[in-house]
């Protein structure tokens, strides 16, 4: 496995796998690796004749009072897991490679961005969107795999790639979870056991959310309403941010909920701030 911490020696490895005929898979991440990440790398490997990760803990996609300096970082472990799953080049660059030269521009999807996570973290997708934009123009791969865990993410992503004409495929792997369901995150670290106890309760509200809506087709506040009540009954120490049930590809507000729809939330427990969701597919409903 080869790690390149230049933009000319990643270009140079894909170049040549590229020369080779290889066709390209991309799995960017922060690091902090765990399950989700590595389903991601799974999936790439199974798609892709070259798997290419990188690992950057991305400045600008973190707010003043964010996490930026305690995020976890292991690089060591990321780097032994990337290998044993057969990744042929992870691009770790410092901060000084990806902006040290001044970076001027920006990418931002409006709309979709200043919803959901996007309206309590300001700049947070312009920060994603302008390192992804810049990855992918580094790494130029033909499928990048992302995770649903982050689905505003994915869809804001979706996004710029159709509307900047990135040559470039989206794969969207699903979320993948501890066994009492807590979606799996870097920031899982900084829980205690308690609040780790309490974290359960995002998935299930999640789930007793969409069978209501499975069931009875309520009004969306309806549902917001008794989710918001599971999780004031069942995570004491959680604050809730928000919970939403919108459109799964407008992200907006919706008040009924007999079409697909997503359920999503944010709660912050100690400090941890944890998201989650979950797709509501009218077809469910039917059976
Ligand atoms: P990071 O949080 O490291 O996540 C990297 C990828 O792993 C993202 O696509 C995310 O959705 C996915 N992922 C995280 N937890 C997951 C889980 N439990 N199941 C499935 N996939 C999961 O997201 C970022 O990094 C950054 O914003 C990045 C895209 C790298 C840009 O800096």
């Amino acid at each position: 496995m080869n790690v390149a911490k230049t933009i000319e020696d990643i270009r140079r490895l894909v170049g040549e796998a590229r020369g080779a005929g290889k066709s390209v898979g991309f799995v960017p991440t922060l690091g902090g690796m765990h399950e989700g990440h590595f389903s991601l790398i799974k999936a790439a490997r199974e798609a892709c004749d070259f798997v290419v990760v990188s690992i950057f803990v991305n400045p600008t996609q973190f707010g003043p009072g964010e996490d930026l300096a305690s995020y976890p970082r292991t690089p060591e472990a990321d780097l032994r897991t990337c290998e044993q799953l057969g990744v042929d080049a992870v691009f770790v660059p410092a901060a000084e490679v990806m902006y040290g030269s001044g970076c001027l521009t920006e990418v931002s999807v409006r709309q979709l961005s200043e919803t959901l996570c996007g309206a309590r973290r300001a700049g947070h997708f312009t920060g994603v969107c302008t390192v992804v934009a810049k990855l992918f123009n580094i790494v130029t791969a033909d499928k990048a795999f992302f995770g649903a865990k982050d689905y505003q993410q994915c869809v804001v992503v979706r996004r710029m790639v159709r509307d900047l004409n990135f040559p470039i495929e989206i794969v969207v792997c699903p979320t993948v979870r501890e066994s009492d369901g807590l979606a799996m995150s870097t920031r899982n670290a900084y829980l205690t056991d308690a609040q780790r106890t309490q974290g359960t309760a995002l998935y299930e509200a999640l789930q007793m959310g969409a069978d209501l809506i499975r069931t009875s087709h309520p009004p969306a506040r309806e549902v917001v309403a008794a989710i918001r009540d599971y999780l004031s009954a069942h995570a004491s120490e959680g604050q809730i941010e928000y919970v939403q049930i919108v459109d799964p590809d407008l992200l907006c507000d919706v008040e009924t909920t007999d079409a697909p729809v997503l359920i999503a939330l944010a709660v912050r427990i100690g400090s941890a701030r944890l998201i989650d969701n979950t797709l509501v597919d009218a077809e469910e409903s039917i059976g």
